[in-house]
């Protein structure tokens, strides 16, 4: 570490990890520190917001601490403070809010609110050293499913977004109602290896009015449908191949679109992100497909996809290079839309 170095402690409680890093300029993992609390939402079969809250209160000093720890410096070493402070649940966010604002006021730091999808996108910096806009992503986790042109460090074109289900909700939806539980995309993922991807015709919805639109909720209703048919004929149901069948109809459709604006944009870099981007099928896809067309094809290992602090340290290394500050009066944003800041 010398005197330039830019460190960022990062923290984000958007949903129901407690997370923490340190990453120094903006590409550098030093410590990513991530408490889940899935095993205490997995028998309510969903994430429950006053619980998600509790806990995070519980666990955010510690998390924190281990960050630092980890990453062998103290406050004295940091150069920012970096928070989600939106989208997600208004009461989890805000914990994280009002612990980054006291961090910050105590140790005489300036403050930087960081949107949680920005997030997710700038996961991919960390491992892709030479990654750099412009470049498309698809952002696809457990509340968003967004296409986007990255124009720049923070600033973005949203080319679609989902009009009902999130990818990874409609990921959730179908395991539980297949029987596997919370949290449904891994065990669907894992399941679908032992299917067959062809076995049963689901839906690949195409929105009316704009080509990269998704939705998801009606292939979701068309497996509730097989299932409930399925069960009212006596037939037994092979949840493998159910699992394969929903999961190639929702990448199909992911990559039809990804690829579709790749084109049309003539980007020739590519990225994921968010939970779902940890999907192996996906990848799969969509590394093929990039091949195909030349495209060089970006994607954060699976700890990077899903919920944590690193991501939120990358991003708010390049607010903080742009001089974005924000008091003391920060809040959290449950609804704040990419691009906008508050
Ligand atoms: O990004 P994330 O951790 O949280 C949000 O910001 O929403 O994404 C969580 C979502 C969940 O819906 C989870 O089921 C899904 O990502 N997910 C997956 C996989 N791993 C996580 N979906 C499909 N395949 C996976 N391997
Ligand atoms: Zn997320």
């Amino acid at each position: 570490m010398n005197n330039e170095d830019v460190m960022i402690l990062a923290i984000e409680t958007s949903c129901d990890e407690t997370a923490a890093a340190v990453v120094k300029n903006g590409r550098e993992v030093c410590s990513n520190i991530i408490s889940s609390q899935i095993d205490l939402h997995t028998i309510y079969g969903g994430v429950v917001p006053e619980i998600a809250s509790r806990k995070h209160i519980e666990k955010i000093d510690q998390v924190t601490r281990e960050a630092l720890k980890e990453a062998g410096v103290t406050l004295k070493d940091i150069t920012a403070i970096a928070v989600t402070y939106g989208p997600g649940l208004v009461g989890a966010l805000l914990v994280g809010v009002s612990f980054a604002k006291a961090v910050a006021f105590a140790a005489g730091l300036p403050l930087i609110g960081v949107h949680h999808i920005e997030g997710h996108i700038s996961a991919n910096y960390i491992e892709n050293k030479d990654l750099e806009p412009p470049f498309i992503c698809l952002v696809v986790s457990g509340g968003h499913s967004h296409l986007v042109v990255v124009k720049d460090y923070g600033e973005y074109e949203i080319l679609g977004r989902t009009r009902d289900d999130a990818a990874g909700e409609a990921f959730d939806k179908v395991a539980r109602s297949i029987g596997f539980g919370y949290p449904g995309g891994p065990k669907i993922d894992k399941a679908a290896k032992e299917g067959d991807p062809e076995a049963i015709r689901f839906p690949r919805a195409k929105v009316a009015d704009s080509v990269y639109d998704f939705s998801f909720s009606g292939l979701k209703s068309a497996v509730l449908n097989y299932l409930n048919s399925c069960e009212m004929k006596g037939e037994s149901i092979n949840q493998a191949d159910v699992a394969a069948s929903f999961q190639k109809a929702v990448v199909d459709v992911l990559v039809e679109h990804s690829m579709h604006a790749v084109e049309e944009y003539g980007l020739k870099k590519f990225a994921i992100a968010g939970g779902v981007a940890s999907n192996s099928s996906l990848r799969a896809a969509l590394l093929k497909e990039c091949k195909e067309r030349g495209i060089e094809f970006y994607h954060p290992s699976p700890i990077l996809c899903t919920d944590n602090a690193a991501m939120i340290g990358a991003a708010g290394y390049y607010e903080y290079c742009k001089g974005i500050r924000h008091g003391f009066d920060l809040n959290a944003h449950p609804n704040l839309r990419l691009g906008e800041r508050a």
